[in-house]
């Protein structure tokens, strides 16, 4: 029996390099190791983007053809939605019941994320419970291993300690620890050279089509100093030369370097040797993609089947734990 690994994304913009370096991949890489859940967290969505219900739709579904394009095998992985495994929505209201207020403000993503995002309300219950409902998708599959960026560690120290106080308050040992498996940081800054992000308008994303990503790619801001071909430059003031730390090989990476500072080449020049290595990344993306768009009830089936397995594996963990909450049967 292999171990049972449990992540999600949420649907709260179309999906990017920087979300295909720093988590999908890792995603695929362990498909074969781990028993894998990967699931659409919609509803954690919902949790800022309540205004806005048809854009999580829209995200959704480009989540899932995204899922499939970077190569994750509905064969080898579960795939799901959670807004319908309803068992979600249950044990985040069982564990409300014994989840102390303070534990809540603590988590540092609350105060964080309301203070950053400036044009939603987010004096909200549900975005207060936002780990709440986090530790029930994680502990609704029992799962032992949760892959996640470092940001999302406080989320999992809170599960941890969620599930502990449930075993402790209802003598048993229905729900399971989850540890965190920490995605190797691999920075990717976006085409202003700040940090890869929606919120900055600065991504390329998995959906843009080959032209739009080499146009992107073209436009892209290099050493400022380095104003006339003749110019020697600085590659570390490039965001083009920061981009071919994550996607050349070494020699290249050496060679650009070298050519930026010597003015032995062009901006352009560097930029298309990043264009060629960036094809090369997306080309099956963007095959898989265009098949799965082809075929929308195969999509429709894979999803489908991959909910009701999930229903399936987080049923029999409700069982457990309404019966260590003597809820159930009937009074
Ligand atoms: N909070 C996670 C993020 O923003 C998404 C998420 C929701 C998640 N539920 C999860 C991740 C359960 C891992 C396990 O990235």
């Amino acid at each position: 029996m292999k171990d049972r690994v449990l992540s999600g994304m949420q649907p709260s913009g179309y999906l990017h390099l920087g979300n295909l370096v720093g988590a999908l991949q890792n995603w695929v890489r362990i498909q074969d190791t781990y028993d894998c859940f990967y699931f659409i967290a919609d509803w954690h969505a919902l949790t800022s983007n309540y205004a806005h219900p048809e854009l999580i739709s829209e995200y959704s579904k480009d989540l899932l053809l995204n899922f499939l394009a970077a190569g994750l095998d509905p064969q080898k992985c579960t795939i799901f939605l959670q807004s319908q495994v309803l068992m979600h929505a249950e044990l985040h209201l069982l564990l409300s019941m014994i989840t102390p207020l303070g534990w809540l403000e603590r988590v540092p993503t609350y105060k964080e994320k309301q203070a950053e995002i400036r044009d939603k309300d987010l004096h909200t219950y549900g975005f207060l419970g936002y780990p709440v409902l986090q530790a029930a998708d994680i502990l609704v599959y029992k799962a032992k291993y949760v892959p996640v960026g470092i940001d999302q560690v406080p989320h999992l120290e809170f599960t941890r300690e969620i599930a502990r106080r449930f075993n402790f308050l209802y003598e048993t040992e229905a729900l399971v620890e989850p540890e965190a498996l920490l995605t190797e940081f691999r920075k990717v800054v976006g085409l202003d050279g700040r940090k890869m992000s929606k919120s900055y308008d600065n991504a390329i994303y998995l959906a843009d089509p080959p032209a739009v990503v080499e146009q992107k790619i073209k436009t892209m801001l290099t050493d400022p100093a380095r104003k006339r071909r003749t110019d020697k430059g600085d590659p570390d003031l490039s965001p083009v030369y920061q981009l071919h730390k994550v996607f050349s090989s070494g020699d290249e990476q050496e060679f650009v370097a070298q050519q930026c500072r010597t003015a032995g080449f062009g901006c352009i020049d560097c930029k298309k040797i990043l264009i060629k290595n960036v094809f090369a990344l997306l080309e099956p993306l963007w095959e898989r993609r265009a098949k799965f768009l082809n075929s929308p009830d195969e999509l429709k089936g894979i999803l489908e089947a991959g909910n009701e397995k999930a229903r399936e594996a987080a049923g029999e963990t409700m069982e457990t734990i309404r019966s260590a909450m003597r809820f159930s049967q009937t009074i």
